[in-house]
């Protein structure tokens, strides 16, 4: 621990994760407690939320668990509003939450795309609304996108793929309009790494072309996801806005062929 955000209060939602293991969320409410912050973990399922929280108390780590629907303006109210109440500021807030839509266009249901949007896209404008405000300056917000904004699945995921994009332009619209009150709105976008969100459909074979697809040939995980945060949330980052950081071992920069990411299976999952 190297206090990198010592003093500061972060809310990540979607701070559980959805099965066994390290998501997204989980890890970056850890590394932030780790790094000295304060976490305010908010999810829809109270156990996972509490799950994050005692592995960060286990650790001597500072958190709390906080019930909220963040598709629901009130609840982000809710939700900002108690961050405050509890810890007396807001420096960070991490939107973590996404859900999976494995529909191509000839299967996408109207009820499948809004419910997608609410939960990647919505939820973030209406965290952002809510915490925004009781934020200090010098805040940072963290929107999560993924490599599926900019790069195709020919059989799967339609909506998620647009969704991610959308967190994109997003982060770019707020950072410019909350940037005159010295608050930082930045993006990751993960590429294919392992978490409980993607391990029940991944065959062993999957999985291993999923983890050599990117130029670095090595496995990425929710850690790698949360050290990206801890530096976009720290004041390291204080000249940082509206930009998007591809985590994903190159995957998004590399050519088809030798570096091969196109490997056959590499992009028929989710991610
Ligand atoms: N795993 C990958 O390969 C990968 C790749 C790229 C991007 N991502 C992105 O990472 C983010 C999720 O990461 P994770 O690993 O923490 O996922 P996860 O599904 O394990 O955990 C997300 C948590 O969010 C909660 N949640 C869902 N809807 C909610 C809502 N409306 N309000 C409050 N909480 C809600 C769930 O209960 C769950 O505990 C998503 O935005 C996802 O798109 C993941």
């Amino acid at each position: 621990m190297t206090d990198r955000l010592k003093g500061k209060v972060a809310i990540v939602t979607g701070a559980g994760s959805r099965g066994p293991g390290v998501g997204n969320g989980k890890a970056a409410a850890i590394l932030f407690a780790r790094e000295g912050a304060s976490v305010f973990c908010v999810d829809l399922n109270a156990e996972r939320a509490q799950e994050t929280v005692s592995l960060i108390e286990a650790e001597a780590g500072v958190a709390s668990a906080f019930v909220a629907d963040v598709t629901n303006a009130e609840d982000c109210v809710r939700m900002a509003r108690a961050a405050v109440e509890r810890y007396r500021r807001i420096d960070i807030l991490q939107n973590n939450v996404g859900i999976p839509s494995r529909q191509a266009l000839g299967q996408v249901t109207a009820e499948e795309w809004d419910a997608v949007m609410a939960a990647n896209v919505r939820s973030v404008t209406l965290a952002t609304q809510a915490a925004t405000p009781l934020m200090a300056e010098g805040g940072a917000v963290i929107n999560l996108s993924s490599i599926a904004a900019v790069r195709a699945y020919p059989s799967t995921s339609l909506a998620y793929s647009t969704s991610k994009a959308a967190i994109i332009g997003l982060t770019v619209a707020l950072a410019g309009q909350l940037g005159g009150r010295g608050i930082r709105v930045n993006c990751i976008a993960p590429g294919q790494i392992y978490t409980p969100l993607v391990a029940d459909r991944l065959t062993p074979e999957l999985r291993q072309a999923r983890a050599t697809a990117g130029i670095l040939k090595a496995e990425g995980t929710a850690w790698d996801v949360a050290w990206a945060s801890v530096f976009l949330a720290s004041d390291e980052a204080r000249w940082i806005t509206g930009q998007t950081l591809f985590v994903d071992a190159g995957l998004s920069i590399a050519l088809p062929g030798e570096a091969g990411p196109l490997a056959p299976g590499a992009f028929s999952s989710t991610s």
